[in-house]
């Protein structure tokens, strides 16, 4: 088993080395190349590019290099030397992997980057970096993701990259999973909803986006042993719906296999989650790549439906190298499979744009992006607490701004995800400073951000070592902010507690003055015991590369806070499904079960089926203004079932409410008592109402029926609310569904 601890250093040693040439001749579509005919469809132009390929060149197609010197120690029996001087050569240094064109046909290489919040390249001078998908998803807004996405889009396409590796929406499952901040929360609607936002905006710049990681990769201790247990149905209605809404919504070009097993079969080489599921029932057209080091074997790979091996040598064998030619030659893995995979991944390129347009180094209008960032940012905070209404900060003379490191800058989650931000890390040096770190601070100080809101306050700030110095600073201002971190990422968990003495923290600070409150930057759901004696608590996440100013925003009132809570806060640790994590203790590479006997009763659903009370619901946030809804009205149009309503925003200034829709079944039957079947954000000025009708797609009132492997309604009264959380409904209807095969 490979050591991606120590892997993930020496990538990023990777090669200083050039790749503008390849770019030219993927540009040039020659006479008699029909496929690169822009006027027929994308499945045609893949059919006859696949058809003038060389069997030596298909074979290259599916088979990817990481960006690591690794490359040079690997021997000529595993691949072909040639192959590997190419790698080296073209490879981007720092990036995620390369896989090579045919120029001879107009198909460029591949270069692949990661992620979701931006171009992860630490050899570049840096990007800029979005909030984590975890707080876009709390802005409950997909033309905000999608914005988001087309900004980090267009950074890859202008630095010389046609693959991002985003769109992760696997559903928050597991609360003290490290990339929990890499998904889009704990609901299959909202998840699809943001990510499906964000993979729009990312291919609208002719580049070709995954969804990852699919599927139930729902933890990282132990991610590539263990096997994850989920009866089909229970995935079928909650992880796998969010991919399949994804799917539907965003079309992206491919989807990333994960490490884990589900049901004991590895997830690259799992035919009824890849061929069956994928594939075959949500019509997926694009390719299948695997995770780094995710692939075990060659024929049942290729057989179950992964299309293209990732980032060798991350994976012990070239399993789709010379072993894939050999499976082919015996027949072991049919021609047809070789040729489908080939014309999936020339689909994709075709599909999005990467061949038609490709991907050359240019100009990035960096201002343009903090504002999009930016915006991102303020919109996905989450107000928690506002007693008193503390906040927004008026009439402070005096602010004791403690800890966190809010002198220089905001917290950025670790691992592959990780942006480097131009202008470098704001605090060096902290631990790890490798794999999955280094743990980076963007050079947003929130400090300087509200020293420039509030030029008439004094501003001091305390580094929060020592609770008593904190404390003695807190007594002498009007009001004391606390910021309290959690760092988080890629393979690792973490607990809810906060490290060190940070609860303490807030405890002494607290004391020592009655208007504190606390900013959290997280990569989600933590503890609070300090709740009941502060006032305030804003939820700030990892804001991203404009996040110091983001947070001073929402502080002073400059931005109405309209973010609301895509994951639950637990009370307590005995709130979750399994108060232990599994795995924890066990030998590195000793396989275990996590069993998800939730099912699909993931989250809140969990909190409703078992009467559990959570310190912070689903679906909450607070805002500077106030809200109220008319009446609720629910029909059968003939687009389908709608939900019409009238908000009103009552307070004195402009904000956004997130209309929430929950149905439950009268007659019971779904995985918990009530899901979430749609939302709309709405911003509304003073005094302001308008009517939001929305539309609910059937799916989320469906099941998925094991025995004839389709989603079904049944026929039956079931029960519509509006809720300003899950757990606060204020209007309920009741409304028949007739019978219904999906
Ligand atoms: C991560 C993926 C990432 C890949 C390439 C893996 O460790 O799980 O999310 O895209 O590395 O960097």
């Amino acid at each position: 088993m490979i050591d991606f601890r120590k892997l993930r250093p020496a990538l990023a040693l990777a090669l200083a080395l050039g790749f503008g040439a390849v770019h030219a001749a993927a540009a040039q579509g020659q006479a008699g190349q029909p496929w690169m005919d822009r006027s027929r469809p994308s499945g045609e132009r893949a059919a006859l590019a696949l058809a003038a390929m060389t069997q030596a060149e298909k074979l290259s197609l599916v088979f990817g290099f990481a960006s690591g010197d690794q490359l040079g120690q690997i021997s000529d029996s595993v691949i072909n030397a040639e192959a590997r001087r190419k790698a080296l050569a073209s490879v981007v240094p720092g990036s995620a992997g390369w896989i090579p064109g045919v120029p001879r046909l107009g198909i460029p290489d591949q270069f692949q980057t990661d992620a979701s919040l931006g171009v992860r390249n630490p050899r570049m001078d840096g990007h800029t970096a979005l909030p984590s998908s975890l707080a876009t998803a709390a802005s409950f807004d997909p033309k905000l993701t999608f914005a988001g996405g087309a900004m980090i889009g267009r950074e890859a396409r202008l630095s010389g990259f046609n693959i991002m590796l985003a769109g992760g929406v696997n559903l928050v499952r597991e609360p003290r999973n490290g990339r929990n901040f890499e998904y889009a929360g704990e609901d299959p609607l909202l998840a699809a909803s943001v990510s499906a936002g964000l993979v729009n905006g990312i291919q609208s710049n002719g580049i070709v986006s995954t969804m990852k990681h699919f599927a139930i990769n729902s933890q990282e201790t132990g991610r590539t042993v263990l096997s994850a247990q989920i009866a089909e149905g229970a995935a079928r209605d909650s992880d796998y719906l969010a991919f399949e809404l994804v799917q539907d919504w965003a079309r992206p070009g491919s989807v990333m296999c994960s490490y884990n097993r589900i049901n004991d079969v590895y997830a690259c080489e799992n035919d009824r989650l890849l061929n069956q599921a994928l594939k075959q029932d949500w019509g997926f057209k694009g390719y299948v790549m695997s995770d780094w080091g995710a692939v075990h074997s060659t024929v049942q790979a290729a057989n179950a439906g992964l299309d293209q091996q990732s980032g060798f040598p991350f994976d012990k064998q070239a399993y789709f190298g010379t072993l894939l030619e050999r499976a082919v030659e015996d027949g072991s893995v049919p021609q047809a499979r070789l040729d489908d995979m080939v014309r999936r991944i020339l689909w994709a390129l075709l599909d999005k744009g990467a061949v038609d347009n490709p991907v050359a180094k240019g100009t990035i209008d960096w201002d343009a992006h903090a504002r999009v960032t930016l915006k991102a940012a303020q919109d996905s905070m989450v107000l928690l607490k506002n007693t008193e209404n503390l906040l927004p900060l008026r009439g402070a003379r005096s602010i004791a701004l403690i800890g966190g490191h809010a002198d220089r800058g905001v917290l950025a989650g670790g691992g592959s995800s990780l942006v480097m931000p131009r202008g470098g890390n704001a605090v060096p040096g902290l631990k790890p400073e490798h794999w999955p770190g280094p743990v980076v601070y963007y050079p947003s100080s929130p400090l300087k951000a509200l020293q420039s809101a509030l030029p008439r306050a004094r501003v001091a700030y305390d580094p929060g070592t020592d609770p008593v110095a904190a404390a003695a600073l807190a007594a002498k201002c009007d009001v004391a902010i606390v910021f309290v971190t959690q760092w988080t990422g890629e393979a690792f968990d973490v607990s809810l507690a906060l490290e060190g003495q940070q609860d303490a923290l807030v405890e002494a600070v607290a004391r020592a003055n009655p208007r504190t409150l606390v900013v959290v930057e997280s990569g989600g759901a933590i503890l609070m015991p300090w709740l009941p004696r502060v006032g305030a608590v804003l939820q700030a996440w990892y804001p991203g590369t404009q996040g110091g100013q983001a947070i001073a925003d929402i502080l002073t009132g400059a931005v109405n806070p309209s973010g609301r809570l895509p994951i639950t806060f637990p009370a307590s640790m005995e709130q979750l499904v399994r108060p232990r994590l599994d795995g924890v203790g066990l030998k590195d590479g000793e396989g275990f079960t996590v069993r998800y006997t939730e099912g699909a009763a993931v989250g809140y659903k969990w909190y409703d089926q078992k009467g559990l009370t959570p310190l912070f619901p689903f679906g909450y946030g607070l805002s500077y203004s106030r809200f109220t809804s008319g009446k609720l009205r629910i029909e059968d149009r003939p687009a389908g079932l709608t939900a019409t309503v009238q908000a009103r925003n009552t307070g004195a200034r402009k904000g956004a409410t997130v209309v929430q829709l929950y149905a439950s079944a009268k007659a019971g039957g779904w995985e918990a008592p009530k899901r979430l079947v749609a939302f709309q954000k709405v911003w509304l000025e003073p005094g302001e109402s308008r009517d939001v009708t929305l539309t609910i797609d059937p799916r989320l009132l469906s099941v998925w029926d094991p025995s004839t492997g389709r989603r079904r309604v049944t026929e039956g009264d079931y029960l519509f609310s509006l809720g300003d959380s899950a757990q606060s409904l204020t209007e309920t209807v009741s409304h028949p569904l007739a019978d219904r095969k999906l």
